[in-house]
């Protein structure tokens, strides 16, 4: 008798062994490894890795989601979310994004990282297309491929934006079935924002190829200059029924940890949504569910006070960066990220930025995302959720290491 196969690897999905690990958690886990050799030394790594605001959610918030836990508001809810917070997000998307919803469109749920692979998994059957505009932020392509779909890429501009005759080629020439085109903007990795103009062509191809609109708009409240955000949904009916508009508290907020999304949709696709919500995650932690009623329904001076403090990094950031030779950065309108492309520094030791990224970790002690995560591995993404004091720091990093280059 031939010995039992003990590969445990034999028993897993294909879907769990193709899923690709987090790059700004791996790389959050090797910065914290040096960080805690270097701290006995006083030093530290200057992290521009993770997509997370460094400023403490608001007090107001805070004390909504006391209030709640003494009031004993700590039990199961609709999996969908209170009603209460339904109707705060469906105020938030009449009065700032000129779109008209019930309560019975909207659906809340642990993030707008959650939300989104809920959608996936109610659109899309197996080999489905999903379209996604590089550079991308990293778990779209993830959910997609989890949810049984494939991914198809577009190619972006100097500007960093969607190619929309690439789009057009792809929407043409794919023999498969288009299911969904992902938007985001203001954008995860680069902080390009879309304009009006912009959104509407795209719209007018995804409506007439009978294509849905996952628009992500969670970086919403942070764009600068004279820079607007539009949200594809309100520009029409039409454009409204095929958009399902997802937005979350995590980042306007700073609420990353208390795990609060939503979106809003026509009424058969959160009908399918809940079904799946039911039978999985069920409801988003219920105090944290109240303290969102308050973000969303309460006094917003905070989140201006942020966007503020995002203008003056991102214009150090911008204006240090483009001090450096060899890197091209392009002024980025909104979100709180950099994307600069590095190929230009390349050498017979660094050959791409994820050995760049690498390298100035080591070396210079700062953490990067090397573009490769996003789509294009010629190119880095900078967060400046950090204070001044650190961009200055970091920024005086990577000049030097550039230079020795
Ligand atoms: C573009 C984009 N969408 C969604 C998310 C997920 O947000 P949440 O923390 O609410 O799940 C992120 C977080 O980094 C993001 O950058």
């Amino acid at each position: 008798m031939s010995a039992p196969d003990l590969n445990i690897n034999n028993l897993f999905s294909q879907k769990a062994l193709l899923l690709e690990e987090s790059p700004t958690f791996v790389l959050e886990k090797k910065a914290d490894e040096l960080d805690l050799l270097l701290r006995k030394d006083g030093d530290a790594v200057i992290r521009f890795g993770i997509g997370q605001p460094d400023f403490n959610t608001p007090d107001n918030i805070k004390n909504a989601a006391k209030k709640a836990v003494d009031e004993n508001k700590t039990k199961y809810t609709a999996s969908t979310g209170i009603i209460e917070l339904k109707q705060a997000i469906a105020l938030k998307f009449k009065n700032n994004n000129n779109i008209d919803y019930d309560v019975k469109n909207i659906f809340a749920g642990n993030g707008a990282k959650q939300v989104l692979d809920v959608i996936m998994r109610a659109f899309i059957n197996s080999g489905d297309i999903v379209i996604i505009p590089k550079p991308y932020w990293v778990s779209y392509a993830q959910q997609v491929i989890l949810s049984g779909g494939e991914p198809a890429f577009v190619d972006f501009t100097k500007d960093l934006k969607l190619n929309i005759d690439n789009l057009r080629y792809i929407v043409k020439n794919n023999p498969k079935k288009i299911k969904l085109l992902i938007l985001n903007s203001p954008n995860n990795p680069t902080g390009a924002v879309y304009s009006r103009k912009e959104l509407e062509d795209i719209g007018e191809i995804c409506l007439k190829n009978n294509i849905y609109i996952i628009s992500d708009e969670v970086y919403e409240n942070f764009v600068y200059g004279t820079v607007k955000h539009f949200s594809i949904a309100s520009f029409s009916d039409e454009l409204k029924d095929i958009t399902i508009t997802v937005n979350a508290v995590s980042k306007t907020y700073a609420m990353t940890g208390w795990r609060i999304g939503y979106c809003a949709a026509d009424l058969q696709v959160i009908k399918q949504m809940s079904k799946i919500q039911d039978q999985s995650a069920s409801n988003p932690c219920t105090p944290a569910q109240w303290a969102a009623v308050e973000a969303i329904g309460g006094n917003q001076d905070s989140v201006e006070l942020m966007r503020r403090e995002y203008e003056k990094r991102r214009d150090l950031v911008y204006k240090r960066l483009n001090k450096i030779d060899g890197i091209k950065c392009s002024l980025p309108e909104g979100a709180f990220y950099v994307f600069p492309e590095v190929s230009g520094l390349f050498n017979a030791r660094i050959k791409n930025a994820f050995e760049f990224a690498g390298q100035l970790l080591e070396q210079a002690k700062v953490a990067v995302v090397p573009g490769g995560a996003f789509g294009n591995d010629n190119y880095i993404r900078i967060s400046y959720a950090t204070s001044l004091e650190k961009i200055e720091e970091g920024m005086n990093r990577i000049e030097n290491f550039c230079k020795g280059l």
